[in-house]
Parts: C-alpha cells; structure tokens; sequence
C-alpha cells in the first residue's frame, strides 16, 4: 500500500522509519518531511497545515492510508476531510481532537468520565479568573484554553504571578485566541509520565511506557520546551500503575467519548502526574509525544503498519505488540538559546558518523539540506536515540554518539534518564 505521513519533525522521522520498514508499506510519502525522512520517504513540500493541498495530494495519488503526525491539522479537521475523501486516515476527527484542543473542553469531559484530574475552573472574564486564584491560594496554574504551541501553561509561585499571567493571557493575548478563555488548576506535585495507547473508537491498546524531560536545564530545572529527552521503559510505571491508568483514566476517557458521539480513532497520549496519592491526568494530546515517539518506535519489534490500520478500522481488540526488551533512549539536540530565540543556518557535521554506531539511530527535526551542507532549521534539530541492555547503558550509547556530531550551534542536557537510573541505583 502507498503511505501519506504528515508532519517534518523528530516524531515523524521515527513514523517514517517504522513504517518504511514494514512489508505492506510499497511507497511512503511524507509531507512536508525533512532531510533525514527524505532517506526513508518521498518528501513532497506540502505544509502539514495545508488541509486542502494534502487532501488533493492524497486523492491525486491515491495514497491507501494517512498517518497524522501533529496536533494542529487534526484540530483543523485533516483526518475527518481525508475520510470523506474515502482515505483510511490514523487520527482523530475535529471534534475528538479538542481534547487537545481546548483544555477547558478536555477538562469538563474528565469530569464527566469521573478520570481522576487537578481541580479547576474556567473563566471567560479576567476578573472572575482572579477572583478565584485569590480563593484558592498559590501554587496555582494557569493555562490558555486553546492550543498555544505548548507554551500556554504557566506554573506561578504566588498569587501576583498567576494575576499577571490571567492579564498576558486575557488582556494583552500573548498567545492570541488561544487566551480568550483560561483554566486556572490546582497545582499537583509527582513524577510525571507520558502514556500512550492506540484507540479504535471502542478499544485502547496500550503501548509501553516512557518519560521525557520537559525543562531545558539539567536536573529539570528552568523553562519548559517540548522535550530534551526521553527513556523507555519507565521505571515510574510499574505494573499496578499502568493497570490503574486504563481502568480509571484511559477505558472511561475512551468510553465518554463514544457516548458523546465523538469516539476517538488514533494515538492518545495521556500526561501523567503519578503521586502517592494517585495518579492524575495533566493533559490530553492527539499525537505522540516528540521525542517519546522515537523511543516508542526503537522498541517496537512488531510492525507498526497492521497496528495503525486496524486502529482506523476499529479492530484493535484483537491486537497485540510485541517490544524489545532493551531499553531506548532519545537525547535531543536544540539550537543554542533554545527554547528562547535562537540562530538557523548553523552547520552540523558527523551526523553520518554517530548514525554508523551500533544500536545508533539519529532523527532528524528541525534540519536543511542546503547543496549538500547539513544545517539547523529549528529549536529542536536532532533526536539522537540509543538501544542498551538498560536505561544505563542506553544513555551511555546516546551520549558517545553525540560526541561524534560537530555543532557548535547546539546544546544538549547530559543528564537525560536521571530519574530511572537514581530509582534504580536506590533500587
Ligand atoms: P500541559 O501542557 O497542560 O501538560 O502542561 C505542561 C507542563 O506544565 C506539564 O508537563 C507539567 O510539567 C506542568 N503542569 C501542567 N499542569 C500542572 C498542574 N496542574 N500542576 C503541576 N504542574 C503542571
Ligand atoms: N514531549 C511532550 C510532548 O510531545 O508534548
């Protein structure tokens, strides 16, 4: 079958190198891609945003199947356009998607599921918010209802700041419409975990489990990004955890949807905040985590493809995975000044060579082609991954490839894995 993947970033590299590898898979197209992806896919330069020119795409060269990489296109509605076109589509409809597209909506629907989340409330006028963070008290949090680039959540120490943060977001829309209407949560305190299953509609598949370090700095201190870094397994989510998590968050998430009339179809990626008290959802996305997705793929030993096709066909019940058992991890490697302003344009040298070691995989994200010279594009440009026999071993194979990659312009954290190696040194 032909293959359409949307998205250019590190998650759809390893989308791409998972499904390029399996035998349905005759053609792969990747829209918009990047250099790395052009080694495994037709890169065709249609932007993931531009629902129209990927459908006419999709119908012109009557791609079997569409795998939706990131968040906004299905927001926008691709997956429901691609199947009134008659494309078998992985990704949830618009409707679905605002569980990640609209926090208070993903909020209310917790509620209504009875899935264990932060106390909130949602305001539409800036004064009632404040008038509410005063009641409750700091830590507090605040975040734009709408999608704001992952970038629309700030955690605040004290009542001013959470007032100050309710005034950017409200009055001086720093993040546009995405602040018209805001959520103000009670701070939760616990290790973080991302979970991710594959849906049908009706069934969730689970997938093994993972953990990114959101914050720039080492000891995951500083402002957040996307992620510098992730690990799979995750020592956090033992088995009792994860049984938990699909018995009182995934199964009735999964459950309210259909009786909604809004079943979720694709990946659903639940944010975790694991504590002796229970564990919490944070946030919903309709994606893969990037760089998780990259660990999830390198430890995927079954083929991707059948299992993406029969969650969009609804037969995910009589699915199974299979995983190595070897431990993956992903470091990432950002511009200098990222997630602040950084420069494009830098030269990256030994990306070949690091890919050459044994167990080494290197995505590509925010990388340029440009006449035979590798440089930087993005915040985000590289996502070095690494097998080993434990997260240990991993971690020692992900760094000795990067000391073979010659950036000047970039930076990486050094000490991604802290957390499972201090639990299992404890251990
Ligand atoms: P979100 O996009 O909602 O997951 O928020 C981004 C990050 O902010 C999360 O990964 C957490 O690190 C942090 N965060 C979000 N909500 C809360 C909360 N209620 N309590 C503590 N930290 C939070
Ligand atoms: N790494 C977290 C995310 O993709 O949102």
């Amino acid at each position: 079958m032909d293959v359409l993947v949307v998205g250019g970033g590190g998650r759809e590299h390893a989308l791409c190198w998972s499904i390029a590898a399996s035998p349905l898979c005759d053609h792969l197209y990747c829209a918009p891609g990047n250099p790395g992806i052009a080694q495994e896919a037709e890169c065709v330069p249609i932007s993931a945003e531009d629902i129209d020119g990927l459908v006419r795409f999709a119908k012109d060269k009557a791609v079997d199947f569409v795998v939706v990489g990131p968040e906004v296109p299905l927001v926008m509605g691709l997956a429901d356009r691609l199947r009134e076109a008659g494309i078998k589509t992985f990704g949830p409809s618009a409707a679905a998607s605002q569980i990640e597209g609209s926090k208070a909506y993903m909020k209310d629907l917790l509620m209504k599921s009875g899935v264990p989340t932060a106390a909130y409330g949602r305001f539409k006028d800036s004064n009632a918010a404040k008038t509410y963070i005063t009641e409750q008290g700091a830590p507090i949090v605040v975040k734009t209802d709408g999608l704001a680039a992952g970038k629309g959540v700030i955690l605040c120490d004290t009542i001013e700041e959470a007032h100050a943060a309710v005034d950017s977001m409200m009055t001086d829309k720093a993040f546009g419409d995405a602040g018209n209407e805001v959520v103000i949560e009670e701070f939760l305190v616990g290790e973080e975990a991302s979970f991710f299953v594959l849906v049908d509609g009706t069934h969730a598949l689970p997938l093994i489990s993972a953990q990114d370090h959101k914050a720039v700095g080492e000891g995951d201190i500083g402002p957040n990004t996307g992620g510098m870094g992730a690990y799979s397994p995750a020592p956090v989510m033992t088995d009792a955890i994860t049984e938990e998590v699909m018995n009182t968050i995934i199964n009735p998430t999964v459950k309210t949807m259909v009786d909604m009339g809004t079943p979720y179809v694709g990946v659903l990626f639940a944010g975790l905040m694991i504590s002796k008290s229970g564990t919490k959802v944070l946030e919903y996305n309709v994606r893969f985590g990037d760089p998780e997705c990259q660990v999830l793929m390198r430890r995927l030993k079954s083929d991707i493809l059948p299992a993406l096709i029969a969650a969009a066909d609804g037969q995910l019940d009589r699915f199974n995975l299979r995983w190595h058992d070897d431990a993956a991890m992903v470091v990432v490697m950002a511009a200098n000044g990222y997630p602040g302003s950084y420069k494009k344009g830098s030269e990256i040298k030994g990306v070949e060579t690091a890919n050459d070691q044994a167990g080494v995989v290197v995505f590509h994200a925010g990388t340029k082609d440009e006449n035979g010279t590798l440089t930087a594009t993005g915040g985000r440009v590289l996502s070095v991954t690494a097998m080993g026999g434990s997260v240990i071993a991993a971690q020692t194979n992900a760094y000795k490839a990067i000391e073979a990659i010659d950036w000047p312009g970039g930076f990486c954290r050094r000490d991604i894995g802290w957390r499972a190696i201090e639990r299992k040194t404890k251990a």
